[in-house]
């Protein structure tokens, strides 16, 4: 399909260290399933490839509707793009996706940990722009979401009073604000650059709009989230970056990963995490039947910490 030597090559994936724009001009149109592109966001950051990340705002955007262009038109009819940037950027670049595919939704994505900036309100959220080409969706299977539960003791932190033998025994319905994300700050993935994505996120975009065997591309590789995603979830991907030697120090060994994976994945279309379940056997409340899960059950949530205790899990 390339005429380009990739610098990483799977069974299922390729990864191309070069510019973006070169990268998909080599490529045929309407191929890939899903597009994912987490670009710089013109924050004036250092990135080891050591490109220009304070842009004059204007020449920034249109930077970005060149590469967007690229992903549309590779995009097969029906396929998905997401767009991860700064609201100050998705509204213009929204504006521009907008003209050629069909707006789907703004998903906010809780931002944990940022700094405070003067005279401004604290910014506390991502925005994920979810576009299709054409009417319809070709894939779409959101994941379900765990119920929060009281980190202590496992009992739910809402009360779901006469619905609990309404809801779904695989979860709760994903919404367009996802709190649930967390900061990529994990002991074992200290070396990662500092705007290396969850993989719990990337799992969420790859689950939802593609199938094993699909394709998915990511133009702005950094430290290979989503070729990681892809690759253990057996999708087909194909990448650019321009510095991929930590994408290639992770394929080589993807074991902490895979491991990570599993977990994330151990934690998703369930109502009830391991976790939570554990903690509520040890504080003896076994799960009520009207959840329609097979378990015994106590009461909701008594203990002190519960309303305090953060929503996210
Ligand atoms: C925000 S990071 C992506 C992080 C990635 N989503 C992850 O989870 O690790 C953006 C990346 O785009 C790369 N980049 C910037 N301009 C590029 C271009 N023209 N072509 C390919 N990659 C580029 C940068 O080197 C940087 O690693």
């Amino acid at each position: 399909m390339m005429t380009m030597i990739p610098i990483l090559k799977t069974s299922l994936g390729e990864l191309y260290q070069d510019d973006c724009l070169s990268v998909m001009a080599s490529m045929p149109d309407e191929v890939v399933d899903l597009a994912f592109a987490d670009p710089p966001f013109n924050l004036g950051k250092e990135y080891t490839s050591k490109i220009d990340d304070s842009r004059r705002d204007s020449e920034y955007v249109e930077w970005c509707k060149q590469w967007l262009d690229e992903m549309i038109r590779v995009l097969k009819p029906g396929g998905s793009l997401f767009l991860y940037n700064l609201p100050r950027w998705n509204l213009p670049l929204g504006a521009h996706i907008g003209e050629k595919l069909t707006f789907r939704h703004w998903i906010t994505v809780d931002m944990k940990y940022s700094l405070p900036i003067a005279k401004r309100l604290y910014p506390a959220h991502y925005s994920l722009l979810y576009f299709i080409k054409g009417d319809k969706p070709a894939i779409f299977h959101p994941d379900r979401l765990p119920v929060p539960c009281c980190r202590h003791c496992g009992g739910e932190l809402r009360d779901y009073g006469g619905y609990k033998d309404k809801m779904n025994p695989l979860g709760v319905s994903l919404t367009d604000v996802w709190t649930d994300i967390p900061p990529v700050r994990h002991a074992k993935y200290k070396k990662r650059a500092a705007n290396a994505l969850a993989l719990k996120l990337m799992d969420r975009v790859v689950s939802m709009a593609s199938d094993p065997g699909s394709l998915v591309l990511d133009p702005f590789g950094g430290s290979g989230t989503t070729f990681v995603a892809a690759e253990l979830t057996g999708r087909r991907w194909i990448g650019s970056e321009l510095e991929c030697s930590d994408i290639v120090e992770r394929f080589n060994a993807l074991e902490g990963d895979r491991e990570h994976l599993a977990d994330i994945q151990a934690n998703k279309n369930t109502l009830f995490t391991r976790d939570d379940l554990k903690r509520r056997q040890k504080y003896g409340k076994p799960l009520p039947k009207e959840y329609r899960i097979q378990s015994d059950l106590v009461p909701q949530c008594g203990c002190a910490d519960s309303e305090q205790a953060d929503l996210g899990l």
